[in-house]
């Protein structure tokens, strides 16, 4: 779909779908010109997504569709983001080529200014129209191929081309995520790792396979890739800025192509979500996706440590021992546990070889946290109060949620090991998700450090008009470039 950008002061250009906003208790505003039936504005209430669409009766619009924010204090730019994703998909469905969306002054105050309206629109317009059947052999749609967003001036043009830019990266990351796992294995994280450094000047990527990694000492990583077929990879993905800078900050993403236990084997109902269990590390291609975008002041490595997770003769078993590249033995009671075992690794690098000032994990961690948070929340954990408000704080500002979590001492105790420093699972203490980030802890030094638990917010939200369903939501590229921004 091609997104254009338009001033609201030059006159409207023929379209097959004009699409309005409007609050409740005041009459939706038109662009001039446009002619529809009266009583289909006066039948138009304005509630929150109320969506009403008639033909015009004069004017450069084909159709009209008003769609309601509700009342003027809940208008928001969450809200502004639900309304245009309901326009794109009602183009979609009536075969719209051509729909342009018109926003006057007050709609763009009400979703705080132009440029944040322009935003959640361009967000709103891609990610609503994002689906997910990749692979059906026959295709319907898309219809919709030209989006015009209509607004004033130079802020709204540069917040239209900020959406642009992470509406596509989300929909990048919600296809790797989408794509199966006999199509998306830890080599093909691989291929798309490198096609996004072949796409921008500012990026670069290298991969380290088996061997290098070996070198490193990633014992931790490598027994839980030691189970599959497909080789494991740590993917290190570099963004420089345009003027150098001394600021440099490290994503980490769990990169699990499929996760079915190992021989701590998964039930078999459901276990298909596990494709999902790579989910971190698309946030963290997303990110890169979006940084090509971006303009970005400062160096941002990304790594994903990408790898199978299956049962096999020569698969972890439980008990079995295995040593991180940072020397701490690890006793795998739950093979199950396989993705703090390739963070661990991850994170010993990012401090080691990256030198980071800040470093965030996202990870499919726990099915805990989705019985703690549900689907609507990610939650938060680490060492620095200050990143993790900073990450709840970009949650709010995205509508991609974030809740913290503590993370006590006792916590840490209850991964301390019988035979070797730390076990990989704590001994029926409870707190599954918390345990997950005590273990994580091990492996950051004196680094600041947020570990984000994706596991409910990654797939199965509820809809939300521009993200919902038993599919993938791209949860994590949003959150981390707006903190990244923020920065
Ligand atoms: N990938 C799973 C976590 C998961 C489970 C995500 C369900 C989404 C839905 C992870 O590798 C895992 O298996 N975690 C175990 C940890 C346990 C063995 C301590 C879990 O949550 O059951
Ligand atoms: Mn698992
Ligand atoms: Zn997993």
């Amino acid at each position: 779909m091609k997104l254009s950008i338009k001033n609201r002061t030059a006159p409207l250009a023929k379209t097959d779908l004009l699409c309005v906003l409007g609050t409740e208790g005041k009459a939706v505003v038109l662009p001039r010109g446009v002619k529809v039936p009266p009583l289909a504005v006066k039948a138009f209430d304005g509630e929150f997504r109320e969506a009403r669409l008639t033909d015009a009766i004069g004017g450069p619009a084909a159709r009209v569709l008003m769609i309601g924010l509700g009342k003027k204090d809940d208008a928001s730019a969450e809200r502004v983001r639900r309304a245009a994703a309901l326009c794109a998909k009602k183009g979609e469905k009536v075969r719209a080529a051509s729909a342009t969306l018109w926003f006057d002054a007050a709609v763009e105050a009400l979703a705080g200014g132009a440029a944040s309206c322009a935003q959640a629109a361009a967000e709103g317009v891609l990610m609503g129209v994002h689906s997910a059947a990749l692979f059906k052999s026959e295709k319907k749609g898309p219809y919709l191929s030209r989006v015009a967003l209509v607004g004033g001036g130079a802020a709204f043009k540069k917040g239209a081309k900020k959406g642009e830019t992470l509406g596509r990266a989300n929909c990048f990351a919600r296809r790797l995520q989408d794509t199966p796992g006999n199509l998306m294995r830890p080599r093909d994280m691989v291929r798309e790792a490198r096609k996004l450094a072949a796409g921008s000047a500012r990026i670069t990527c290298k991969a380290l396979d088996e061997k290098a990694m070996a070198r490193m000492g990633m014992g931790s990583l490598l027994s839980v890739s030691r189970g599959s077929r497909e080789p494991a990879y740590l993917i290190h993905l570099i963004y420089r800025p345009r003027r150098k800078s001394r600021k440099r900050v490290c994503i980490v993403g769990k990169g699990l192509t499929f996760d079915a236990g190992g021989i701590s084997i998964k039930p078999s109902a459901k276990m298909d979500e596990m494709k999902y269990d790579m989910s971190g590390g698309a946030a963290i291609l997303g990110v890169f996706h979006a940084l090509a975008g971006l303009d970005l002041a400062m160096e941002v490595h990304g790594l994903v440590p990408t790898s199978e997770n299956l049962p096999d003769g020569a698969a972890n078993k439980p008990g079995d021992l295995v040593t991180a590249m940072n020397g701490k033995t690890i006793e795998v009671l739950n093979t199950d546990a396989e993705g703090r075992l390739i963070l661990a690794d991850a994170l010993c690098y990012a401090v080691k070889v990256v030198k980071p000032r800040a470093i965030v994990d996202l990870a499919t961690l726990t099915g805990a946290v989705v019985v703690a948070l549900g689907h609507e929340l990610s939650g938060v954990m680490g060492n620095d109060v200050e990143l993790q408000d900073a990450l709840v704080e970009s949650g709010e500002r995205t509508g991609e949620l974030v809740w913290k979590l503590p993370l006590l001492d006792a916590h840490k105790r209850h991964m301390q090991g019988r035979v070797g420093d730390l076990r990989n699972i704590n001994n029926g203490q409870g707190a599954g998700s918390i345990s997950g980030a005590a273990f994580l802890s091990n492996f950051v030094g004196d680094v600041p450090w947020a570990h984000l638990d994706i596991a409910g917010a990654a797939w199965g939200a509820d809809d939300r008009d521009y993200q919902g369903g038993p599919v993938g939501t791209g949860v994590g590229v949003r959150l981390l470039a707006h903190w990244l921004e923020s920065l």
